[in-house]
Order: structure tokens, then sequence, then C-alpha cells
């Protein structure tokens, strides 16, 4: 496709992504945290890329979502921005830029959208952190809410099991859900819960679910990048489909470079001046 047509391709917004939910059409998000790869998630007509702090550990090698910083958030979505078109960007605000108090959250969310040129930001929590979610909404920012499994909480919880198995925490779920959407939250993450509790939860709401790990019965789904494409292959949870073997494409690639190098294969006479 030329990039006129490209151009012209009607950009999703928290708009569009309401019109799907109503009409039932699916979702399609994936991360993505670089230039290149936000490139090619754009060609390929995704609906919304999220720059997840997932970086964290995809991109930095670091354990867990915590270490990752404000500017390196920002880093990230610029590259991504330069890259696309048509899909919603959400930036994941990183873990203690959010949770102090709601003027520290605004400053953090207006610095994402001012810098990075991004389309929203998202935040892990419920009824704890609606008044941060509250005055960023105010300010004309987006907020994508995020509930179930929320790693930026990993030490709290102790190990990444699926949550809400047990009534008390699907209820509270279920409340902190409405919160978010009466907060005014424009879609919600539903990460590792039961696929029952996350059905129930989308079809009681009217903003759209977007689900990782949480069945079918959601308005879209989301997945990171590398984990889909096997390119990292340490994490492989039950919910994880991998779409390709990544991983050993880039070594088969690399290891005939290497060899090519060392047996004076490369370069040949048509690959110099
Ligand atoms: O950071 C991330 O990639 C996420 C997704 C797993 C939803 O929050």
């Amino acid at each position: 496709m030329s990039t006129a047509n490209r151009v012209n391709k009607t950009k999703v917004t928290t708009h569009v992504l309401q019109e799907m939910k109503l009409k039932g059409e699916k979702i399609a998000m994936l991360t993505a945290y670089d230039f290149s790869m936000a490139k090619i998630l754009d060609q390929a007509d995704i609906d919304v890329i999220l720059v997840g702090d997932s970086a964290s550990n995809v991109m930095a090698g670091h354990k867990t979502t915590l270490p990752i910083t404000l500017n390196d958030m920002i880093y990230h979505a610029s590259s991504v921005m330069r890259a696309v078109n048509r899909p919603l960007v959400v930036v994941d605000l990183p873990f203690g830029t959010y949770q102090g108090n709601s003027k520290e959250a605004l400053n953090s969310a207006i610095r994402i959208m001012k810098e990075s040129g991004a389309n929203a930001v998202k935040m892990e929590g419920g009824h704890e952190i609606v008044e941060s979610i509250e005055r960023i909404i105010s300010a004309g920012i987006p907020v994508m809410g995020h509930l179930g499994l929320t790693p930026q909480s990993i030490h709290k919880f102790g190990t990444y099991v699926v949550r809400a198995t047990q009534d008390d925490e699907a209820e509270q779920l279920k409340k902190d859900a409405m919160i978010l959407q009466e907060a005014g939250c424009f879609s919600l993450i539903l990460e590792k819960i039961p696929a029952k509790l996350a059905e129930e939860v989308t079809q009681s709401m009217t903003i759209p679910t977007i689900g990782i790990g949480a069945g079918g019965g959601v308005d879209g789904q989301v997945l990171v990048l590398h984990d889909m494409l096997g390119i990292t292959q340490d994490f492989s949870p039950r919910f994880l489909r991998r779409y390709h073997n990544l991983k050993e494409e880039i070594m088969g690639a690399v290891q005939m470079y290497i060899n090519d190098v060392k047996t004076k294969d490369f370069p040949n006479e048509r690959e110099q001046y």
C-alpha cells in the first residue's frame, strides 16, 4: 500500500473503540516499544498499540516492571509515535509516577502526552487511584484502566498466578471496573482472571474491555509482541499463543552471517565498491 493511502486510513480513536464494542467488532492490540516494530504493526493494521511498561522486561532485561522510569517510557512512546498513522497509541504510566498523589499523576500524564505525542495513558488499579484518574481525565487525557493481575503490584501479590478466583476478590474487581467506568476511563484491560468473570464484567460495562489471559468473552485482546513472536521464550503462560519462532529465525540468520564472515564468503565481489 502506498504511503498516501496509509495516511488516509481512518485514525483509531477512543470513539472508534466504543463503536467497535457496540458493533461487536473485536479490538486487536499489541505492545510496541520502538520505531521499527511499531511501523510493521501500523502497516499490518493493528487497532491499538500499547507502549507497555513490559518494556522494562523485554527491552531492558529487568525482572519486573518496577524499575522503568517516566523518561524511559517517553523515549519508547516517542519512537513509536514517529512510526504510526492509524492505531491508537496508549502509554503505561510507570510505577511510582501516579500512586503518590493526583497532582503528581497529572504531571506524569501531561509529560507523556506532551513529550511523546501519544493518544492516551494506562494506569493499574481500581478505587485506590480513582482520584488521580479523574484529575487526568479532567485535563483532557484519555485513560485506560487495568485490573486483575497488575504487574506493578507484584511484590504485594507475591506471584503472577491468575487473580480473582475467590469470590471476595472477584466482587472487588467488579466494583472497581464500575468505578473506573464512572470515573471516565475509555477502556479497561483485564489481565489473567477467570474467563467467566471477564465475560460478566464485559457484559455489564459500556466501555470496551481488552483481555490478556481473560478468555474470549471480552471486547478485544492484547499480547506482548515479543512473546507472541517467540523472541522471548522463557515465558510460557497458558494464555500465550506463539505466532512465530522468531528467536530461532534470528539465531539462524546470525549464525549464517558469522559463518560467512569467518569463511570469507561475505562480502563477495558484488557487495563491495
Ligand atoms: O505492559 C504491558 O505490556 C501490559 C500488558 C501486558 C497489558 O500492561
